[in-house]
């Protein structure tokens, strides 16, 4: 299955996409975590990715292309892929048509994730990460079993650079000038599905199963 998953900073794109790669068995490819990876690594894409991700800004259309396009023709996704935080501008949706057409592959679906705005701001500042696995956890929500210890593999947790108030507010506002027109280019192409984000966590994955056509 070839799958992009849309929705504002903080909607949930990273908690639902591990369920659904495990589901579907598709590699999954976020934009945000191979920025971060970078720059935890410190090479030069990091680095100049980082001038704008503590901003709250986009990285320039042209670098996130590049990198996209390169995992994409990687051999694990010619059956299939999700798309976590990219196409995030119309650009990048356009160039992510004329890759997926020169490689003779089709998109199957969109999923977007939709959360008002009042509960975005909560939800990312109160987000803690493991360090080891990048486990996400939230302190109110999805609270780890002890305090600032990872579930799955007991690593320490931690908080992102940009998940402080200022920051994700930014970050809000960019995803409504310019990743939010992406719905109705998807919907336009009558491949998008609009799924409630504020549910509990397990409702929203067996909402984005219904669409898919997978029994959870
Ligand atoms: P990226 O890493 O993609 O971040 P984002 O889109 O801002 O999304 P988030 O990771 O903040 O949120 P999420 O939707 O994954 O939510 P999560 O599941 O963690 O991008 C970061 C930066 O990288 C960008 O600002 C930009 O600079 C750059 N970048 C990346 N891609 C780019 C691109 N294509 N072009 C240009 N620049 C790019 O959930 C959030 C919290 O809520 C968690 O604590 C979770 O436990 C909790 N939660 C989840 N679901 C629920 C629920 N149903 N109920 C209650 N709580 C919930
Ligand atoms: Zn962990």
């Amino acid at each position: 299955m070839k799958l992009i998953l849309l929705g504002p900073p903080g909607a949930g794109k990273g908690t639902q996409a591990s369920g659904i790669v495990e589901k579907c068995k598709i590699p999954h490819i976020s934009t945000g975590d191979i920025f971060r990876k970078n720059i935890k690594e410190g090479t030069p894409l990091g680095v100049k990715a980082k001038e704008y991700m503590d901003k709250g800004l986009l990285v320039p259309d042209e670098l996130v292309v590049e990198i996209v396009k390169d995992r994409l023709l990687e051999e694990d996704c010619k059956q299939g892929f999700l798309l976590d935080g990219f196409p995030r501008t119309v650009v990048q949706a356009e160039a992510l048509d004329e890759v997926l057409s020169e490689a003779n592959m089709k998109l199957d679906k969109v999923i977007n994730i939709e959360v008002d705005k009042s509960a975005l701001v909560d939800r990312a500042v109160g987000r803690r990460i493991c360090k080891e696995c990048g486990a996400t956890f939230h302190i109110e929500y999805n609270p780890p079993k002890v305090e600032g210890k990872c579930d799955v593999c007991g690593g320490e947790l931690y908080q992102r650079a940009d998940d402080n108030e200022e920051t994700v507010s930014k970050r809000i506002q960019i995803y409504l000038d310019q990743t939010k027109p992406l719905i109705d280019y998807y919907s336009k192409k009558k491949m998008i599905s609009i799924i409630n984000g504020e549910q509990s966590i397990d409702k929203v994955f067996e909402d984005i199963l219904s669409a898919l056509g997978c029994e959870n």
